[in-house]
């Protein structure tokens, strides 16, 4: 290791030590193995439903080049998270607002520079971030399809990861290769299934079931389901319009799947008191390459 990775590891360990976290806010990274399945609509509308609840959101959109969050809900980001890591932004700089007041930072290469980021400007990068642990209750993570090193270290770095998946035969094999290859890396990661496009609730559950029981009896893993979204022309027709599905067509198939996944989220982490570790840590994990 050279002087360069000593010096992240001095710092990492510090910031740990100083570290007292302002509240839990929950990471979560949105993933799929097969492309087009629904994560960044997904990914937004869920964002929108848990602010309808008072939940503070940010989406992070990871997606390198192809990135559309942004093109879903019609606004237009000036700086991205590389501008952060280069220090030409800061956190305000990156952070635009949208529908809901759920907040948005655009990943450009910024999520594939911090793999390889300089002790100074992670430095400067956990200042800046960092902040957002103190704001915001929820952090989504949009990812590409597929499983690249950016996209594994995400997924490992996050306190859940939901994998989206149809119902079709090729979505079901990617997502179970994507969670194969997950769990062989990370026993403990906490994943969960989103089922979209479903034609009915109990296709929804039978796709489900299907993986569910190849993953407990091959990989000895448990993939619970998180929702299931019925099929719905209203979020092609959204997409067009550029506005949200759960704002376009509030009483939508697709909105009332949103409203009750969120519903049952925000119950059930009362419940279940899942454990986060917060922005900070998800940072540390992110750059653990150096560790
Ligand atoms: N519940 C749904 N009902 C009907 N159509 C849907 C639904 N969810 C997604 N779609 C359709 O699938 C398209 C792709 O969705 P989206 O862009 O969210 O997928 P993605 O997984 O983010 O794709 P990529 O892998 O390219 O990032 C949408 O433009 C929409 O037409
Ligand atoms: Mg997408």
């Amino acid at each position: 290791m050279n002087d360069q990775a000593e010096r992240l590891r001095s710092m990492v360990a510090q910031s740990r030590q100083e570290e007292t976290p302002a509240k839990n806010t929950r990471v979560i990274t949105i993933t799929s193995g097969k492309g087009g399945v629904g994560k960044s609509n997904f990914t937004l509308n869920y964002a929108l439903g848990l602010a309808q609840q008072g939940k503070r959101v940010v989406i992070l959109d990871a997606d390198v080049g192809f990135g559309n969050i942004d093109v879903l809900m019609g606004v237009t980001p000036k700086k991205t998270l590389a501008d952060l890591i280069r220090k030409e932004a800061t956190l305000k700089d990156i952070l635009e607002t949208g529908p809901s007041d759920i907040k948005f930072i655009a990943g450009g290469s910024g999520f594939q520079d911090l793999l390889d980021i300089k002790p100074e400007q992670y430095e400067y990068l956990l200042e800046q971030l960092g902040e957002l642990q103190g704001y915001a209750d929820y952090v989504l993570i949009d990812t590409g399809a597929g499983l690249n090193a950016q996209t594994l270290q995400l997924i490992l770095a996050s306190d859940d990861v939901y994998v989206v998946l149809t119902p079709e035969p090729t979505a079901i094999t990617d997502a179970y290769a994507l969670i194969k290859m997950v769990v062989t890396r990370e026993p403990g990661t906490r994943l969960q299934l989103v089922i979209n496009r479903a034609q009915s609730v109990p296709e929804g559950k039978e796709t489900a079931e299907k993986i569910r029981l190849v993953a407990e009896r091959f990989l000895g893993v448990e993939v619970p389901t998180l929702c299931v979204l019925l099929d719905d022309p209203n979020v092609t027709k959204s997409v067009r319009r550029q506005v949200p599905f759960l704002l376009a067509y509030p009483n939508g198939l697709a909105s009332m799947c949103i409203g009750n996944v969120v519903s049952a989220q925000i119950k059930g982490e009362v419940a279940r008191d899942l454990s986060t570790k917060g922005m900070k840590q998800f940072l540390h994990r992110m750059v653990r390459l150096f560790q």
